[in-house]
């Protein structure tokens, strides 16, 4: 049993075996029907997914966002506080769900969404492009998420781009996460938004390998500012 495996009772009973499952490193179903091994090393632990599930509960989110789909473990927690809100729309991105992981988020997603009474099917959608592309495109149709989630391609810049770009959709009250802090990339970007991003306010999750901020005002940073600030 995962650390904290006793807490997935607080999500839907369906959530929570979906999640047993996956932490249990059972065979899951992909996209063309097979079960497939998953391997252990691409998930949220699940103190992080009751902090993401937690936020989004505690802020009646009902609209929520990921950069990074992979087998689904985050996915399974927003969509769990989208049920637990009363309904709303989660929105994947990642380019490689059907040919790095055989479409398994993606299929254990739509998989709860059908059981649910609460989640109407269009609940769950995936974009499957490069998050710079798709994030740009979703601006430009006006979405706006309570809660996004950036755990996509790690690199110091991917990722700045990705909260740049995801704090454009970030209504004031709305937060934004990042994962694996335990990276100098994630760290340096965490660092720069908490010297910089002075129009969010970073929230304690009392997970070490998350760094989450809530914003506060818009942006009204003029085009010289820049802070300085450490890679820690
Ligand atoms: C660490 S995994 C995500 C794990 C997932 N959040 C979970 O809890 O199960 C990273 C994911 O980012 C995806 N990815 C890589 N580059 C990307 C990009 N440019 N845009 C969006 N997703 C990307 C990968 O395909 C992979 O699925």
């Amino acid at each position: 049993m995962p650390a904290g495996a006793a807490d997935l009772d607080a999500l839907g009973n369906d959530y929570r075996v979906a999640l047993m499952s996956m932490y249990a490193n059972e065979g899951q179903l992909g996209a063309s029907g097979q079960r497939h091994d998953i391997d252990d090393s691409t998930r949220i632990s699940v103190d992080e997914g009751l902090a993401l599930y937690s936020l989004c509960v505690e802020s009646d989110v009902t609209t929520t966002l990921e950069v990074g789909l992979a087998y689904g473990f985050s996915t399974v927690y927003l969509l769990a506080a989208l049920e637990h809100n009363g309904g709303g729309t989660h929105v994947a991105i990642d380019p490689y769900q059907a040919t790095d992981w055989n479409g398994i988020g993606i299929t254990t997603a739509r998989q709860l969404v059908a059981q649910s009474t609460t989640l109407p099917d269009e609940s769950m959608m995936l974009i499957e492009e490069m998050s710079h592309a798709a994030l740009v495109d979703l601006e430009r149709i006006g979405a706006s998420f309570g809660l996004s989630f950036i755990d996509g391609y790690h690199r110091f810049d991917d990722v700045l781009v990705d909260f740049t770009l995801a704090a454009r959709m970030c209504p004031i009250g709305g937060a934004i996460v990042l994962h694996d802090t335990w990276l100098d990339s994630i760290a340096a970007v965490a660092s720069f938004l908490r010297s910089n991003r002075i129009d969010f306010v970073e929230i304690d999750t009392e997970c070490e390998n998350l760094f989450a901020m809530r914003r506060v005002t818009d942006d009204e940073r003029d085009w010289r500012h820049f802070v300085d600030f450490p890679l820690r």
